[in-house]
This record gives C-alpha cells, structure tokens and sequence, in this order.
C-alpha cells in the first residue's frame, strides 16, 4: 500500500485527480470505479478543469458507480447519479450510455444486485476504483459487521451513516435507509484501488483501515490485503498514524 501525504483537500485532489488522469491517458478505453461524497468532489473538479484545458477525454471511459440509495428515483437531487451528472458527467464528453450505477428504483434486491454484477463483469473488470472512508471506516456502504459481504448487496444503512449523510437532506427521517452497494470482493477485484482522505474527523478511520487488524468490524481494512492500494490523505486524516516525514 502507497500512501501519500498531502498539506490540505486541495492538494489530496489534484494528486488523486492526477493519478485518474494517468489513467485516462494510459488506457483511454478504461473502466473507472466512482465514488461519491464530500471526499472526491474536488477531485472530479481538477477532472472536469483539466478536461477543459483539453488535456483529457473521456470519450472511451466506461464508469461504473459503488452504490445508490434504495428506494431515490435518480431524477431526487441527492441521488447518486444526480451527483455524478452534478459533479463529472455533465461537463465532460463522457458517453451516458457507459456510466453506470445501480437502480435505487429497482424494488427487488436479489434481481438488481444479480443485474449490477452483471454490468460490471461486462465491462471486462475495473481498472481504477475510486473510494472514500466512512467515519466508521467504511468502503462503498459495506458498514461494519460480522462479515465481509462479497458482491452487490442491499444494506441497511447503519444509524452513524444516516447521522453522516442528513447534511444532505431535510432531515435524518429524510435518508433512505437502504442502499445497493457494490461489495467487498466487487471492489477488491479492481485492478487498482485509489482512497482519498481528508480531515481529522476520518483519522480514526484511516487508523484504523490501514494500520490495525484486517477486520470486518472495519471494513476499509480489507483493503491492506489489495496488492495495488494507494491511499492520498491530508495531514488532518493522517493525524493519528506516524508516518516518517
Ligand atoms: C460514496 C460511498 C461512501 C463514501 C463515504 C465517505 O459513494 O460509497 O463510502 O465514500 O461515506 O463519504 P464522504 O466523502 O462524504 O465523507
């Protein structure tokens, strides 16, 4: 595991923003993971600029999405997919009909978490996946349990996810409760693994991911078995790990 150390947000996003782009580059037909959240906003930004700059396309990418809430027709604005035309594909020549994400309308969990696998493994497999850390070290919303689920699943958010995510809703009563999540094995099959991490209310959770016990009491920690894991973190997540300077 590379883990890279950065002053602030800013410069976590144009390092993780650069390591996407070599990708781009060095595979114009590849398959990028994404994510969604405060964490990688910047990084789709130095994307969407540098594509502007002509420095970039998108025009042979495929995407494929971590997850979406159950149950959020993905016209609702806090959806994921309107995330992804909010912040990448709307301002870049990306073809729609290669983004994908899972249908939070679909109302039969075992059918479109079959379908979602289905879409991925039809991609030919991920080159490049995107992630941010829950506080509670989580990866996509595989949360906290007893085990490490392995593919597209429906989960049951857990309360400190909900607490996380009201910022983006009315209020708590207001977030789904559920969600289609890639899992553990869907995103440990990506070729890559890119994190980013940033403030001191993640540095429990980057702690914990990468310098304690593989546990599925900390789902992140999975990722320290990856053999091509890097992690860009500012100094605030990085607070709690001593790393040499
Ligand atoms: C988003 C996702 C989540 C977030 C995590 C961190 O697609 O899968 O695991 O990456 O909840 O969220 P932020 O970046 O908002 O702190």
């Amino acid at each position: 595991m590379k883990i890279i150390r950065t002053k602030d947000y800013g410069e976590m996003s144009r390092k993780a923003a650069g390591i996407i782009s070599a990708q781009v580059i060095m595979k114009p037909d590849c398959v990028l993971g994404l994510a969604t959240g405060s964490s990688p906003e910047g990084t789709y930004e130095k994307l969407v600029e540098w594509y502007n700059q002509g420095d970039l396309d998108f025009g042979d990418v495929t995407t494929v999405n971590l997850d979406e809430y159950r149950g959020l027709p993905k016209e609702n604005d806090q959806s994921y997919y309107c995330f992804m035309h909010r912040h990448l594909f709307d301002y870049v020549n990306i073809n729609p009909d290669r983004t994908f994400l899972p249908d939070g309308m679909n109302e039969d969990p075992d059918a479109e978490c079959a379908r979602y696998e289905e879409v991925i493994r039809a991609t030919g497999g991920v080159d490049l996946q995107l992630l941010g850390l829950g506080r509670n070290g989580h990866i996509g919303f595989n949360e906290p349990g007893e085990f490490f689920e392995k593919g597209t699943h429906c989960v049951d958010l857990h309360p400190s996810t909900i607490e996380a995510n009201k910022r983006f809703f009315a209020s708590a009563d207001d977030v789904p409760k559920q969600a289609y999540s890639m899992g553990i094995q869907t995103i440990m099959n990506a070729k890559k693994i890119l994190v980013v991490v940033s403030g001191e209310d993640k540095a429990e959770a980057v702690k914990n991911c990468f310098f304690g016990p593989v546990t599925p009491k900390v789902p992140g920690s999975i990722l320290q078995m990856h053999p091509d894991v890097t992690v860009v973190a500012d100094e605030a997540a990085l607070s709690l790990c001593s790393l040499p300077e």
